[in-house]
């Protein structure tokens, strides 16, 4: 990782104008901001004009202290929160202008969000909670029947779970849970995923096994992943680094 010297700040609205981005970003926001409002007066500008490109097969990284929006900047993202000012684009298109129904597809197929508490569903086996998405699939997209249990088998396999397959979330720790949580995020190839803190919970150990098995999919699938972190050391692993403060984007730039 480069030193503290070496890293320079950019300002947030250099982001959409990176060398890299000549080609059209995968995700680009323009000048996005998401006020929430707290009862009658009060509002929390949670995100203040953040513009940003995301080229194919980019690892960011987002580190940022508690509050400083990062999980409201990927539900943006994930079109899953409206913006109150600005446009998120997806391949050059404004999520907010597509259809309700072309929305839910971006979502359920292009995205794989990795929530920052696991959600797993409790009366569902480890497997059947990863073969979830595959039920919204379209048909001709749905990984119908014995090849879908077995691609979901080998995902939980790869995060470290196969002798929990047939385990309900209450059997299995929060570290697993959170293995089971990635393994159902990368269920329907998505070409973009979105995790918030996917590590938090798990040993420095299993943390390094993970990023490292997410940048082995980010380089031989040339997936696109925003990742939020607090685990400064996995941030020379990234293609990039930003930084959220007070709602406000920054690139760590390093050299
Ligand atoms: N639904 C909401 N309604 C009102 N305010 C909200 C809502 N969600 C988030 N906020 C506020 O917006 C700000 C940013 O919250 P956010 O969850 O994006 O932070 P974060 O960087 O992810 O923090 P953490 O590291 O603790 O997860 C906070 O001040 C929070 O209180
Ligand atoms: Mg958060």
């Amino acid at each position: 990782m480069s030193t503290q010297g070496e890293e320079q700040m950019a300002s947030a609205t250099n982001l959409a104008q990176n060398p890299g981005d000549r080609k059209q970003p995968v995700l680009a926001l323009q000048e996005v901001t998401k006020t929430y409002s707290l009862g009658r007066q009060s509002t929390v500008e949670a995100v203040r004009g953040v513009s940003l490109s995301v080229a194919q097969g980019e690892f960011v990284m987002i580190t940022g202290r508690s509050g400083s929006g990062k999980t409201t900047l990927l539900n943006l993202m994930a079109g899953l929160t409206r913006p109150t000012s600005g446009r998120v684009l997806f391949n050059g298109e404004d999520l907010w202008g597509l259809s309700d129904r072309q929305r839910s597809t971006y979502r359920n197929q292009r995205v794989g969000f990795i929530f920052q508490f696991p959600s797993l569903i409790g009366s569902l086996t480890a497997v059947e909670n990863v073969l979830l998405p595959t039920m919204f699939a379209p048909r001709d997209r749905r990984l119908d029947g014995r090849p879908a249990r077995q691609r979901a088998e080998e995902l939980l396999g790869i995060v470290g779970l196969s002798d929990r397959v047939a385990a309900r979330p209450r059997q299995l720790s929060a570290g697993q849970q959170k293995r089971a949580v990635i393994a159902r995020a990368l269920m329907n190839e998505p070409s973009l995923l979105l995790a918030d803190e996917p590590t938090a919970d798990l040993d420095e150990r299993t943390e390094r096994e993970i990023v490292a098995f997410l940048c082995e999919v980010q380089q031989r699938r040339n997936l696109t992943i925003v990742m939020v972190t607090h685990a400064g050391e996995l941030l020379r692993l990234a293609t990039r680094a930003l930084e959220m403060s007070e709602g406000t984007l920054s690139e760590k730039i390093r050299s």
